[in-house]
């Protein structure tokens, strides 16, 4: 797996209204809507190819181009914070099969010494999910990892997709390494990699708790 950096100049100017202190919880969800879109264009972009058809304008018929595939995607919302994130997606890819799963943090335990939190999962659905597919697991803070590496435990036990995609916002070091280490077929993108994580598993510089956000 490779770790990409998603560069668009929009996605780093989105992340970076994430990020301020200032924006607040309306403006915070929309931006994490608009940032979905953009790193979904990057996707199609970055690792989707395009095959030439015939087309019939009014005058005429011509050759054109169309993205192959946008048809076998399966984008997976990790609740809760993914949501928004998720919504902007699938503007980029309206036709996806969309998994849900809830996983979270249990933070009464702490971090464990290996930088480690136990998962919670209350909820799981997955579509089918095909070789041909294109599996997106998007959740917009890849922090310790420990929240991404069970969802993709449950996402690779519903099927073995040739294309998956892990998508963040924000990404610590740890978290990217831990994803790498356990999910070798997984290509991770994310808009930055973060400095480092503080003693409660916080995202530095980070824009805080995405989920509290959006939703509190
Ligand atoms: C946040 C975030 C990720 C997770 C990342 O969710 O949305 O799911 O933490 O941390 P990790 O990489 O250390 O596991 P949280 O558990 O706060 O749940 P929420 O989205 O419901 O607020």
């Amino acid at each position: 797996g490779d770790a990409y950096l998603v560069t668009h100049a929009l996605a780093k100017h989105t992340l970076s209204d994430l990020r301020s202190v200032e924006t607040e919880q309306v403006a915070f969800r929309k931006g994490l809507v608009k940032l979905g879109r953009i790193c979904g264009y990057e996707i199609i972009d970055g690792a989707m190819s395009t095959e030439y058809v015939e087309i019939e304008t009014p005058l005429t018929d011509t050759m054109g181009e169309r993205v192959t595939g946008l048809d076998d995607v399966v984008i997976v919302n990790v609740l809760r914070a993914a949501t928004p994130f998720v919504e902007g997606l699938l503007k980029a890819f309206p036709h996806a099969k969309q998994g849900v799963i809830s996983a979270g943090r249990d933070e009464s335990a702490g971090m464990d010494e290996d930088g480690q939190f136990p998962i919670d999962v209350d909820y799981e659905k997955m579509p089918e999910i095909t070789e041909a597919d294109t599996v997106i697991v998007a959740d917009p803070m890849l922090a310790t990892g420990s929240t991404m590496t069970a969802v993709l435990e449950r996402v690779t036990a519903a099927g073995d997709p040739d294309n998956l995609f892990v998508l963040s916002a924000v990404s610590a070091p740890a978290g990217v390494t831990r994803v790498a280490e356990q999910f070798p077929e997984v290509d991770l993108l994310t808009v930055s990699i973060d400095d480092h994580l503080d003693d409660d598993g916080f995202i530095v510089p980070g824009l805080g708790d995405a989920g509290d956000r959006a939703f509190r």
